[in-house]
């Protein structure tokens, strides 16, 4: 029978007889459907940009079961008679939008709108699933999701614009348990009028979307009723097998054809995610067909599970409740090994990948597994195929094993039961020895540190306890009887027990003295290898797990705590120890734990206020309508560069880029592999057209290299591109690339700023763009009575991390033309480039953007060398060529914010006041201008927010062989806030004054403000800042927060929280921008602007603008004339001097010249609409335009706007007041809280300010708590993927996040009243970072000696990023072990003197060792 893959994308079916097995399920959606919802974001499954709802078919069951899984990573072959849904199939423009699109248009959840089909498919998955729930039927219009789960079911999806908040609240608004009153603005009722009910909501119906077609049911049914058994599923034969046996499965594997093959075996596929393949394979066996891989029993002795089964299907097989399992020491160790299997991964990878494919993944590969470690403590036996051998090995020696060669198969895994008796059912080597006892009980809990709670991040390291206790009734001390300590994930080959503290404390009464010895014997154990990053912090995890695990057992502890005051939450801290019946010791560790991890819980769910002050005075200006195409945007319709189909004869193209930074290239070959076969053409240098220059960027400041000559200067520079037939094949090809290199007659690379500054590798700054100081430094530093000199501060690079990566696509044209379409930020520059490259006149170039998916500055100058190579091989190879970069290349050769380095000397009185700053600034600039020499205006700029009294400063921009630097949003700007801010902190630490005074103590007066911003300060009312700093203050309830915090953190040990209220001034520059105004004969109205929509709503604020300035002649309304406009995509040809898309006033800037445009058309219509009306009466417009063109009037116009120079520069304000909670014991900070109060004028639409003000926040975050930008020796970007940088998530945003737009009246200066909002905000992110030092500050003063003169409790600088490891650091990586050394001490004080009561201050004697 012939074979063929069958399935269905929504709706339609696919018949395939031919298919190369290693495309994926993404691969064939986006290059062989119409589809283009899925979206490419990463290729490793940590973004959700692809994820797609897969459904299956059971005929006997005749039951239908669907999970989003990413399509990025799921092979095509496997979804063989499987049904796929993807954001077009919910809804779309044809057949209507679903009722999730509608919400996100509504809720305002999508920006740039990348994520946003993926985010629809997550949050559809979750609805379904929870719909099919047996729990009652929730109220009409809900579904049966809780909110819970609905915040939840996008943890795994990235977002890189909205900051998720209104993202939450299109799923929250789903789950009947939601009060509709506090979901965020939106358009479905007026907040706080208390209309809010579900009936204004698109309505939510389970049945209405059909995730398995019929007719696809019936061919699944003849298949089973033709043959016995699922065989005949997948293909191509040759290539993709698909064993129903494991004795088939051999014969496969030892047939000819196999043994000189590059074969793999794949379950999920998921694997590739993690480990890339750079090759091709020749065959693949899909293990899923095999019924005994698959196989779930569950009886007395345990669950066995098949190696295939899902890690989502293993949660929920252990999360049910069995009747003979009444037990619960029997259902705790289940139940924890499911709530620890939910935080790996996302549901969207826990769908696809398989227990064994993880820990194969484990044994073969060093995996940092967390199924391994927690399956290791629960004492887990596996079953393994080894050609016709069978083995059961307990999972600790299958770990230990050499690693697996690629025919020995994992068949089962079998989790046995606890009974209270200890008795593990397996009874295989590894478990407990024990003598059970009856009086004895389980105790079983697992531990995770990782950069993000739920969202997709593998753990810095992860641990499983199991412990067998029992109580001595007569002296109420808890001893152990048997222990298993796991840990994994910390730099270990693969997870371990602990086996020399497990054999020390077995027998053992659990008292202070054995922790403490317990804990240094596991310190020694838990050494990860060399070279893990940040080393030290995990082994002190694995002792501060184990504290965790212990310390409300130990009892001296628990009556410690007991004496201790309770909590501010209220909850007084647990004040009784079991001493009568051993199950109260695992009831009140029970309690004792959940009760902290409640407080920790990273699922808290979000609460959030928006309060904005709307204008009516220029309608439809100043309304909250939803942003423009948003819709098409959700369902995946909206066309993004990749989504352009490919013209007839495309090629595509990936870079070959260098990885070392200073070397000449002495040649470039190509391994001899499957994928460099896939070569069609190398273009590099040698390929420029005679007339052509080797050019890739250009800026005002000068140009740069397309590709390297003879000498590379950078690692990460472009070498040449290779171009395949296929996107992936040109990708896997570059990585076959194999550069020679010599460093022969070359001094070493500047890979420093240290180094620059020694060899005084300096870009010049040209005077007109250099700042100016302020005030006599030498009379400031007089007037001090306090001085603090040199002082240093450190600032990182962060990556943009747009969910669309670089990407263009050229097409040859007619007479040496060439269109490219980029994905910029500024289609000029790019059209001067690639002519200059191609050696051809700018009207040969045309270049198009309709859309960007996210672009925070990276997609300026650092996305033209990649619309100049695209062109350069389009032009050579006389075929359209496009390139999307993958993720690794884009994070590599992209560069990102400026790293710096700073110090500082700063003078001051004894009450707070700053009299004298001086600052030199070290910018790390990379390898070439780029826009760097504007850097050291940004910086000033934003450290001018105080009053310094005189201010000087020397800026440097420094040139080292590392990939350029480049403009992010707010560059420069959060760094010179985050420096002015650092020297605040300094300030109060060293006065001991609370920082908000000493901040409130130098805010400007207007005359100051003048004095430090001339020409952009504005008139005394228009400094609204103290006005804005005082409302957060009280609204905020700072004074009252303050003190319940001091509170808090006096009754707690191990979790300390901080407060932090920040002000902000930040500078525009508005600059000439075109725009253009056409009236089409329909009446339909179209509208070129110089901006690209970028996701900033841009689109939405001129559309509104032109309905605004045209309403001067409608009759018929402005509602009427929003809907007739289209903006149109930025076309170099069509609309001349475009600019660039940046600085955050480019939308203000676009619709004043569209104001003006169509003032001029209103200027032309004026006196025919006049007439007409004198012989008409009213006038409609579509009367007044087709009149007009009987009578010839123009009815296209543009201007070219140039602001007035007195109004071109202005100054933003804004404020925000943050509240964090440390866990002192893993480094890991909650932003429990940010209040954050705006002016932005009047602004153009509330709810697009409101995005950009919150998306900007949260990117602050990012830059401040968790986006580590790490180089290796020779400069390299090793943080080069969702693996290793870590952007925020829903799960680490402010618990409870309220802002507030202030309408601050009218600004006579500002386009219509209104301010810009897009960059400011993300400076006060640093509220979180400063928040967390106070944290950190309040656990130094509790751990740390006050006389050690080398680690002062109170100043001390936190490095940005805050990471876990950086906090915990600080907060004492010993500071478990210190504290019970003085618990002992102090005790054995007591003993002595017989009359010791604890006290917290005998505590705090404790040294950082
Ligand atoms: C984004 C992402 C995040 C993740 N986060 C975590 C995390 O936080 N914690 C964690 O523990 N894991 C994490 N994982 C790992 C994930 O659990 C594994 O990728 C998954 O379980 C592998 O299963 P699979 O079925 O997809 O395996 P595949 O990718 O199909 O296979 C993986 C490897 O195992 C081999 N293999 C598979 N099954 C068998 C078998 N039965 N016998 C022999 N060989 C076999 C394959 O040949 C292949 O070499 C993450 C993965 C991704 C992609
Ligand atoms: S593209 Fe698939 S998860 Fe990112
Ligand atoms: S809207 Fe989410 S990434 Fe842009």
């Amino acid at each position: 029978m012939e074979r063929k893959l069958v399935f269905a994308v929504n709706g339609e079916r696919f018949e395939l007889a031919k298919v190369d097995p290693s495309t994926t399920l993404l691969e064939f959606l986006r290059t062989r459907t119409r589809f283009t919802g899925p979206k490419l974001g990463c290729g490793e499954g940590g973004c959700g940009a692809c994820v797609v709802v897969l459904s299956t078919y059971d005929p006997v069951s005749d039951q239908v079961k669907e999970f989003s899984v990413s399509s990025c990573l799921t092979l095509l072959c496997s979804i063989n008679f499987c049904s796929v849904i993807t954001s077009e199939g919910l809804g779309n423009t044809k057949d209507g939008f679903h009722p999730i699109h509608q919400r996100f248009a509504g809720f305002h959840a999508s920006q740039c709108g990348f994520c946003t089909p993926g985010m629809c498919m997550s949050l559809f998955s979750a609805l379904v699933n929870a719909d099919k729930t047996s729990r009652p039927e929730p109220p009409c219009g809900f579904s049966k999701i809780t909110k819970f789960e609905a915040e939840k079911a996008i943890a795994g999806n990235l977002c890189r614009c909205t900051g998720y908040r209104p993202i939450a609240d299109v799923c929250k608004s789903f789950a009947a348990d939601v009060d509709l009153e506090d979901l965020g603005l939106n358009t479905f009722w007026k907040k706080g009028a208390k209309d809010a009910n579900v009936g204004r909501l698109p309505c939510h119906d389970p049945g209405k979307i059909c995730t398995f077609p019929e007719f696809l049911k019936s061919e699944i049914k003849c298949s089973v009723d033709i043959l016995d058994n699922s065989k005949n599923t997948g293909l191509p034969e040759s290539q993709w097998y698909r064993p129903s046996s494991i004795r088939e499965l051999y014969e496969l594997l030892n047939s000819d054809s196999f043994s000189k093959s590059r074969v793999k075996l794949v379950v999920g596929n998921t694997g590739s995610g993690v480990y890339k393949e750079n090759d091709l394979y020749d065959k693949y066996i899909d293990l899923k067909g095999i019924p005994e891989l698959s196989v779930i029993r569950r009886d007395s002795k345990g669950i066995l599970f098949g190696a295939a089964v899902t890690i989502s299907r293993a949660i929920e097989v252990l999360k049910e409740r069995k009747e003979s399992e009444l037990d619960s020491n029997k259902r705790l160790v289940f139940s924890k090994i499911a709530d620890h299997m939910d935080q790996v991964a996302s549901p969207f990878i826990r769908n696809m990948a398989s227990l064994g494919g993880n820990l194969i993944m484990a044994q073969r590969s060093q995996f940092a597994s967390d199924v391994a470690t927690i399956l290791l403590a629960s004492g887990s036996t596996v079953c393994l195929q080894m050609a016709s051998e069978r083995l059961v090995l307990s999972l600790e020696s299958f770990l230990e094993r050499p690693p697996c060669d690629d025919r020995t198969i994992l068949v089962s895994i079998h989790i046995p039961s606890w009974s209270s008796a200890m008795e593990s059912s397996s009874g295989i080597d590894g478990c407990i020895a024990s003598e059970p006892t009856r009086e004895a009980n389980i105790l079983f809990r697992t531990y995770r540190a990782a950069p993000r709670p739920l969202g997709n991040a593998v753990a810095y390291l992860n641990s499983a306890f199991l412990a067998h206790v029992t109580l001595d009734k007569i002296s109420g001390d808890l001893i152990i009887l048997d222990l298993h300590l796991a840990f994994g994930a910390y730099g270990t080959e693969h997870a371990i027990r602990a086996r020399k503290v497990e054999k020390f404390l077995v027998g053992k009464v659990m008292t202070v003295s054995v922790l403490l010895e317990a804990l240094k014997l596991l310190k020694e154990t838990i050494i990860p290898k060399k070279g893990t990053p940040h080393s030290r912090y995990r082994s002190s995890l694995a002792v501060a797990f184990l504290f965790k695990f212990f310390q409300p057992l130990v009892k001296d502890l628990v009556v410690l705590e007991k004496n201790g005051p309770a909590d501010s939450s209220g909850v007084a801290a647990i004040t009784e120890y079991p001493n009568s019946d051993i199950n109260e010791c695992a009831d009140i560790l029970s309690h004792r734990v959940s009760h902290s991890e409640q407080l920790n819980n990273p699922n808290v769910i979000l609460s959030s206020k928006q309060l904005v002050e709307f204008s009516n005075d220029y309608h439809p200006v100043g309304e909250p309508i939803k942003k423009a195409g948003v819709e098409i945007q959700a369902s995946g319709e909206a066309i993004y560069v990749d989504d352009i189909p490919s013209p007839k004869d495309c090629l595509s193209g990936a870079f070959v880029y260098s990885t070392t930074p200073l070397a000449w290239i002495k040649g470039i070959m190509f391994n001899s592999t499957l994928a460099s076969q896939k070569v069609i053409a190398y273009i590099s240098v040698n390929d420029l057209p005679k007339e052509g220059k080797n050019i890739g960027g250009s800026t005002i400041f000068g140009t740069e290299p397309l590709f390297a000559d003879s000498l590379t200067v950078c690692a990460g520079q472009p070498l040449g591109i290779v171009v395949a037939e296929t996107q992936r094949h040109a990708n896997m090809a570059a990585r076959q690339a194999n550069v020679q290199y010599s460093t022969e007659n070359l001094e070493p690379p500047i890979l420093s700023i240290e180094e620059a500054v020694r060899r005084r590798s300096f870009f010049d700054v040209p005077p007109v763009v250099y700042p100016q100081k302020v005030g006599d430094l030498s009379k400031g530093m007089a007037e001090a009575e306090h001085k603090i000199l040199s002082a240093e501060v450190k600032l990182g690079s962060q990556y943009y991390f747009y969910m669309e990566t670089q990407t263009a696509l050229a097409i040859p044209d007619e007479d040496n033309c060439i269109v490219v379409y980029s994905s910029s930020q500024c289609p000029e520059t790019a059209q001067g480039v690639i002519s200059q490259c191609l050696g051809i006149p700018n009207h040969n170039v045309r270049v198009i953007t309709r859309r960007v998916g996210g672009g925070f500055g990276g997609k300026a100058v650092r996305a033209i060398p990649v619309a100049t190579a695209c062109a350069l091989a389009a032009f050579k190879l006389r075929r359209p060529v496009r390139m999307y970069l993958d993720r690794k290349t884009d994070m590599i050769m992209t560069g990102g914010r400026h790293p710096m380095k700073i110090n500082y000397s700063v003078g001051f009185r004894s009450d707070g006041k700053i009299t004298a700053l001086h600052v030199d600034i070290f910018i790390n600039a990379g390898i070439t201008e780029d826009i760097s020499p504007f850097m050291p205006s940004t910086i000033i700029g934003a450290l001018k927010k105080y009053n310094w009294g005189a201010f000087s400063f020397d800026a440097k921009v420094c040139k080292t062989n590392l990939p350029t630097k480049s403009a992010m949003r707010a560059p420069g700007e959060v760094q010179g806030s985050f420096i002015a801010e650092a020297v605040i902190e300094h300030v109060s630490s060293f006065l001991s004054m609370d920082a908000t005074s000493v901040r409130k103590k130098n805010l400007h007066t207007h005359e100051s403000l003048i004095l430090f911003y001339e020409g952009s300060a504005g008139d005394a009312p228009e400094y609204t800042l103290p006005a804005v700093v005082d409302e957060v203050a009280s609204s905020a309830s700072y004074l009252d927060r303050l003190a319940i915090i001091r509170h808090f953190n006096s009754c707690n040990k191990w979790r300390k929280r901080g407060i932090s209220l920040m002000p902000l001034v930040y500078q525009v520059t508005l600059r000439p921008t075109p725009g253009k105004v056409s009236i089409l004969s329909d009446g339909s109205i179209v509208v070129e602007v110089g901006g690209v929509e970028i996701g900033q709503g841009l689109w939405t604020k001129v559309k509104q603008m032109t309905a605004y300035a045209l309403g001067q002649l409608s009759v018929d309304g402005t509602k009427n004339l929003l809907d007739k406009v289209r903006v149109i995509q930025a076309d170099t040809l069509s609309m001349v001097q475009g600019g660039w898309t940046a600085g955050s006033t480019t939308s203000e800037s676009s619709c004043e010249a569209v104001r003006l445009s169509c003032n001029i058309l209103v200027s032309r219509l004026k006196s025919l609409k006049q007439s007409l009306e004198e012989k008409m009466g009213t006038v409609s417009w579509d009367t007044l335009i087709s009149q007009a063109n009987m009578q010839a009037v123009n009815l296209s116009a543009s201007t070219y706007w140039v602001p007035d120079g007195s109004s071109a520069e202005y100054l933003n304000y804004g404020s925000a007041l943050s509240e964090v909670e440390v866990d002192i014991l893993t480094g890991g900070t909650t932003i429990l809280r940010t209040d954050l109060i705006y002016d932005c004028g009047q602004s153009l639409n509330p709810a697009v300010d409101l995005g950009q003000i919150e998306g900007s926040f949260v990117q602050g975050i990012g830059f401040f708590m968790y986006e580590e930008h790490v180089e290796n020796s020779d400069g390299l970007v090793v943080s080069d993927g969702t693996w290793t940088y870590k952007i925020p998530t829903v799960d680490t945003i402010p618990k409870q996040f309220n802002v507030k737009l202030m309408k601050s009246g009218h600004h006579e200066k500002r386009v219509l009243s209104s301010k810009a909002s897009g960059e400011p905000p993300l400076l006060l992110a640093a509220s979180v970072h400063c928040a967390t030092r106070e944290a950190i500050r309040a656990a130094r003063v509790e751990f740390f000696s006050t006389n050690d003169p080398n680690s002062s409790p109170t100043t001390f600088q936190l490095d940005v990023p805050a990471t876990m490891p950086v906090v915990k650091e600080l907060c004492g990586l010993n500071n478990v072990e210190k504290y019970l050394e003085a618990f002992l001490c102090a005790h054995q004080k007591m003993e002595a003197n017989q009359v010791w009561a604890p006290r917290e201050d005998n505590l705090a004697d404790t040294k950082e060792g």
